[in-house]
């Protein structure tokens, strides 16, 4: 298993956020999580990204822990570990979070070279090839605001990939984006599905999960409802209320 999330439970200001809440991921999964806005999908990845912490349950990427339940309380990795687990996942935000102020080769290269200590020449090479799989070889010494929105997702795929994470997730990478960019960015992600990235991917786009994905989840009110293959998935939603939901 590549993740593995166990009885994950979160409450902010004593509202349960996160019930519950297991699953797993093999070598080579896409699996996309679906759900109705507040279903606590975000808060789901911000967890598993170790941008918040969880009360209970557990957290196994890549065969560490991230957080390991006890008694009903997750214990955390020591900051000493926590490093070399964090660099196991990735994560693209919804509205890209770029360093307004570095060009699209410094967003890149950046981390590589202060968190994982490659030197600059080859963390830059490395760059420019990832800009190339992405199209955007010539935009190299551009900052973030000459780009349209679907070339900055692009670079945030490109600048979390440049880390060489085991899992890659993304929120919602095509939604702030219109049809024609939304397309772009599909091909991109299906493309790193192809080369076996793991990816843990949260859309709205059904036909994108359709495309991508061979495993779905669905979450609603912070709880998941339905987990399932994807051909058991849109064979068995016809009836379901998540029909509902996906026809919205
Ligand atoms: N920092 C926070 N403080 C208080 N409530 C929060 C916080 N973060 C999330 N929540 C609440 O947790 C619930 C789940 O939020 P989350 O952002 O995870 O939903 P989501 O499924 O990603 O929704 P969307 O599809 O709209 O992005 C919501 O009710 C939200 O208001
Ligand atoms: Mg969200």
């Amino acid at each position: 298993m590549i993740l593995e999330v166990e009885g994950l439970n979160k409450s902010i200001g004593g509202k349960r956020i996160l019930k519950d809440i297991s699953f797993q991921m093999e070598q080579g999964d896409c699996l996309a999580i679906i759900g109705p806005s507040g279903a606590g999908k975000t808060t789901l990845l911000r967890c598993i990204n170790n941008l918040e912490k969880c009360d209970s349950g557990t957290i196994k990427i890549d065969g560490s822990y991230l957080c390991k339940d006890n008694n009903g309380k997750s214990l955390y990795a020591s900051s000493r570990e926590m490093a070399a687990i964090r660099r196991k996942i990735g994560l693209v935000f919804q509205n890209y979070n770029l360093f307004p102020h570095m060009s699209v080769l410094e967003n890149i290269i950046e981390a590589p070279i202060h968190v994982l200590g490659i030197p600059a020449k080859e963390a830059k090479d490395r760059a420019l090839e990832l800009l190339k799989l992405m199209g955007l070889e010539d935009k190299a010494n551009y900052y973030p605001f000459q780009l349209s929105g679907g070339q900055k997702q692009r670079v945030a795929i490109a600048r979390a990939w440049a880390l060489n994470p085991k899992i890659l997730c993304l929120d919602e990478p095509t939604s702030a984006l219109d049809p024609e960019l939304r397309g772009e960015v599909a091909s991109i992600i299906e493309g790193l599905v192809e080369k076996e990235m793991n990816i843990l991917i949260i859309t709205h786009d059904m036909a994108f999960a359709q495309r991508v994905a061979n495993k779905i989840i669905f979450m609603e009110d912070g709880q998941i409802k339905e987990a399932a293959s994807k051909e058991e998935f849109f064979n068995s939603y016809q009836n379901s209320r998540i029909k509902r939901f996906v026809s919205l």
